[in-house]
């Protein structure tokens, strides 16, 4: 693995190709392989970046809008004591679906309760109104209810809190303006407004009776749950349609908090919004292939860093490099290609399922290519592009890395648990092992001796994390008023 990640490889899924179609993948390694030098340089402007969205001008709305990453402050200032009690239910609003949950916390830290109901987000719903949005969003709840009733009596309402993974600022917990939207999403007259009123005035609409008490990212969500179960977790992050995470800071090393009058010794999670770094392209190594995709992408110069490492782009990615190739005259000359030339027709999944397959024909990784693209390769293709597939791959979890190391460095921290949530890195079991690989990698750990900073499956960030962020805004909200 060590070797495999640290440069010129030709693994052995190219053993016995024709020379023909090998020929001139060497290209592809100087664009896709990055060794730990390369690495250890863009993390650290990484930390330098992560300095700059703390401070005054950092990651506000305005001119510097694109540049710099925001750094958000969440207003979770403390963890859960694992006393947290009571009945919660929670919306998640991510990628790709919208998740309803009703969550009961009891007495036993680590013991609760979860029903849970998940929804596909429409195509219309992400790029329609606002309005449209709140009122699906709504709609679905009150399904949700009707299957699960709270039992709450008609005017007490029920706490709720909704994870929303996009980049909002804050003020307090339980308001938010999205600051812009991620992840193709692009719904009309919700950037630069509150979204919680917004998903008030839906529950009104609906006549719902819940009580939005906390809005957090998913990141913040996986931070608590983590941490929650496992308090050696220090940094919680996504890598999945989208990559970002959060982490615990210190205030009064926030710039942009001064003036709030914040005890000397007060915390709060930050929300990275990381996927931003490298929006004004001082560092990474952009391909032509990136430049395509973010020049054909809804938001051209926004989410560099996540156009390069997430889920729904990687796909897109060996889409582009196998077109290129067919132009090149060496995959599939005489197949008809049409339905390869479709913008977005992969998805991460089929990148996970072709990595997964060890078998001799790669029969798995072939069943799904023909789906995809309504023609069967030769076993000699299949190999090409299972060697494409890890040169993508690879690279995502080696950037990926980058961000978690920054963190690390930023905040002096040597030893800790990563609580890492989303199908690009629980489906893909090489995605942990690079990404660690590439912490190794920034970080000169001696080989054999292990891992200082691991990163570990998590879940539940919207579900138990969210439930808890309620928690702690209720229990905040009552202190401030007794
Ligand atoms: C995008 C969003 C961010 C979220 C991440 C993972 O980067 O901007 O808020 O945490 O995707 O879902």
């Amino acid at each position: 693995e060590r070797i495999m990640s640290s440069f010129r490889y030709r693994p052995e899924i190219l053993e016995g190709v024709p020379e023909r179609l090998t020929q001139n993948l060497k290209q592809f390694e100087d664009w896709f392989v990055l060794d730990a030098a390369e690495l250890k340089k863009i993390t650290d402007h990484f930390v330098a970046e992560l300095e700059k969205g703390l401070t005054k001008e950092g990651g506000n709305i305005g001119f510097l809008f694109n540049a710099i990453q925001p750094m958000n402050v969440t207003w979770v200032k403390s963890s859960p004591s694992g006393r947290e009690l009571g009945r919660f239910l929670t919306l998640d609003m991510g990628g790709t679906n919208l998740r309803v949950c009703d969550v009961t916390l009891s007495e036993q830290k680590g013991d609760f309760e979860q029903t849970q109901r998940k929804f596909k987000l429409p195509q219309e719903v992400k790029s329609g109104t606002g309005e449209e949005l709140w009122d699906f969003v709504a709609d679905r709840l009150k399904d949700f209810l009707e299957e699960n009733p709270t039992g709450a009596q008609d005017n007490t309402s029920v706490p709720l809190a909704l994870t929303f993974s996009f980049p909002v600022d804050q003020k307090n917990i339980r308001s938010g303006i999205l600051q812009r939207w991620t992840k193709k999403f692009e719904v009309s007259g919700v950037e630069g407004e509150d979204i919680v009123p917004q998903l008030e005035a839906a529950l009104a609409r609906k006549n719902i009776p819940v009580d939005v008490v906390a809005l957090i990212n998913d990141t913040t969500g996986t931070m608590i749950a983590s941490h929650y179960r496992d308090p050696q977790i220090k940094i919680g992050s996504i890598f999945s349609t989208g990559t970002n995470a959060a982490y615990m800071e210190e205030c009064r090393l926030v710039p942009k908090l001064e003036g709030y009058g914040l005890p000397e010794d007060a915390k709060v999670i930050i929300n990275t919004e990381y996927g931003a770094f490298d929006n004004d392209r001082q560092i990474l190594p952009f391909t032509p292939f990136d430049h395509q995709i973010d020049s054909e992408s809804l938001r051209p110069g926004t989410q560099l860093y996540e156009k390069m490492v997430s889920g729904l782009y990687i796909g897109e990615m060996l889409r582009l490099v196998m077109v290129k190739l067919h132009e090149e005259g060496r995959l599939f000359q005489d197949k008809d290609i049409t339905r390869l030339r479709e913008s977005n027709v992969v998805d991460a999944t089929f990148l996970s399922i072709a990595e997964i397959d060890t078998s001799e024909g790669l029969d798995d990784m072939r069943k799904e290519f023909e789906g995809l693209f309504n023609f069967s390769p030769a076993v000699d293709e299949m190999k090409v592009c299972r060697y494409l597939t890890g040169l993508i791959a690879t690279r995502a979890a080696r950037l990926y890395a980058c961000g978690i190391a920054a963190i690390c460095k930023r905040n002096n921290i040597r030893e800790c648990h990563v609580g890492v949530d989303g199908s690009v890195f629980n489906k893909n079991s090489g995605f942990k092992d690079r990404a660690s690989q590439g912490l190794r990698d920034i970080l000169d750990w001696p080989v054999g001796e292990i891992d200082l900073i691991a990163l570990n499956a998590s879940e539940d960030g919207s579900g138990v994390g969210a439930a808890l962020a309620a928690s702690l805004a209720l229990k905040e909200a009552d202190q401030i008023k007794t």
